[in-house]
């Protein structure tokens, strides 16, 4: 069977499939599995939470285990979701991490071949990368100049082939984000022509309204989130859509099994996620303290950095080495390198600030 058509039969048999067991093998692409390395390494390669989850989380998810035997009781998530976000249940599709809801997206909304999508670059890949192995065709917007998505060069990119915009704010890499206003305004006249995909996966980071209270009266807009950052669930695989109820429908029909793709304790962990609000504000709080402490060391050593609203920051690398992932690796560390049009720049997920102290220690043993 060729690629083209096993991807069909994937999407026909549903993406948690696709996704689950054929992703990294059939590409070859990076894997964010570091969860097995020995303590001592720094893990800062996936933005995951640096404090695990919340207690609370814990104990709900290991009395979940109990009932490991039975299916669980997904309605439960559903209407916790839809109690938080003030929207109908029907508005919500629960998926095994927000990377599914991003593949359902671009299943159902952009895989005709004769179309295309926009997209920043760089931004997080899976909405664009999937779109583009279903054979449609992908359009790259720079980033402005401060590494800001370009909303006026994406509304531009806009044609009457265009199948579905993304836009991931705040952005992964840069952790930059819009002003609410512009993307708002962006959103409701692009969303008049094509479908429009808002990856929200950093949002609690962030104090700014989300676009979910739009997307009752909308039918062109998705919202995507995620248990995977602020929630410390990036193990359980837990995000979901949100979006109106006829475009959920759409979504939901392409899941292997809608209802029960996520585990009993995934579904309480998450739950109970939602409940303590105190976990949330001590994660954005403890992740501003560790961006803190790089941005001190990045300004004093005159390294150019983007402001993140997100538990990342971008660095450029202009000055490293040519093997700065190696040698990062060498002394036990995980970052990602982005080739940004040419130019060399580093990610680098927040840890705790002791973690973040010993990077910068790090940093300057490769600069001197
Ligand atoms: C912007 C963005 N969206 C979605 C995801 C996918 O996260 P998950 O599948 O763990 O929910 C990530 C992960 O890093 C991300 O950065």
């Amino acid at each position: 069977m060729n690629r083209r058509n096993w991807l069909k039969i994937s999407a026909l048999l549903g993406v948690s499939t696709y996704l689950g067991t054929s992703y990294a093998a059939q590409t070859g692409c990076w894997s964010p599995a570091f969860s097995d390395l020995p303590q001592e390494w720094l893990r800062l390669g996936s933005n995951e939470n640096p404090y695990g989850c919340s207690p609370k989380v814990m104990q709900a998810m290991q009395a979940a285990l109990k009932e490991c035997n039975r299916y669980p009781n997904f309605d439960l998530l559903l209407q916790k979701l839809s109690d938080y976000h003030q929207i109908a249940k029907e508005q919500i599709c629960i998926t095994a991490g927000s990377s599914e809801a991003l593949a359902l997206a671009a299943i159902a909304f952009a895989r005709n071949k004769r179309e295309n999508i926009i997209t920043a670059k760089p931004t997080f890949n899976v909405f664009p990368d999937i779109a583009e192995r279903l054979g449609t065709k992908r359009i790259d917007v720079p980033l402005t100049a401060e590494k800001v998505i370009d909303l006026h060069a994406m509304a531009a990119a806009v044609n009457k082939r265009t199948a579905a915009v993304y836009v991931c704010n705040p952005n992964n890499p840069t952790g930059s984000k819009l002003e609410t206003e512009t993307l708002h305004n962006f959103v409701r006249t692009i969303s008049q022509k094509t479908t429009v995909v808002v990856d929200e996966v950093y949002h609690d980071f962030i104090e700014a309204p989300s676009l979910i209270a739009q997307t009752a009266n909308n039918p062109r807009l998705v919202v995507i989130r995620s248990f995977s950052k602020v929630y410390g669930l990036a193990g359980m695989r837990i995000g979901y859509a949100v979006a109106h109820p006829d475009t959920i429908k759409k979504m939901t029909a392409l899941i292997a099994r809608p209802g029960i793709c996520i585990s009993q304790a995934g579904v309480a962990g998450a739950i109970a996620a939602l409940e303590d609000r105190d976990f949330v504000r001590m994660s954005v709080e403890k992740n501003r303290e560790s961006q803190e402490i790089l941005y001190a060391y990045l300004r004093q050593a005159g390294i150019r950095y983007i402001p993140s609203y997100a538990n990342l920051v971008y660095f450029s690398l202009e000055g490293f080495p040519k093997t700065y992932l190696e040698d990062m690796k060498a002394r036990k560390v995980i970052v990602r390198e982005i080739d940004d049009y040419g130019q060399r720049w580093c990610r680098v997920s927040m840890g705790s600030p002791e973690e973040m102290k010993r990077f910068v220690e790090i940093l300057k043993s490769m600069r001197s």
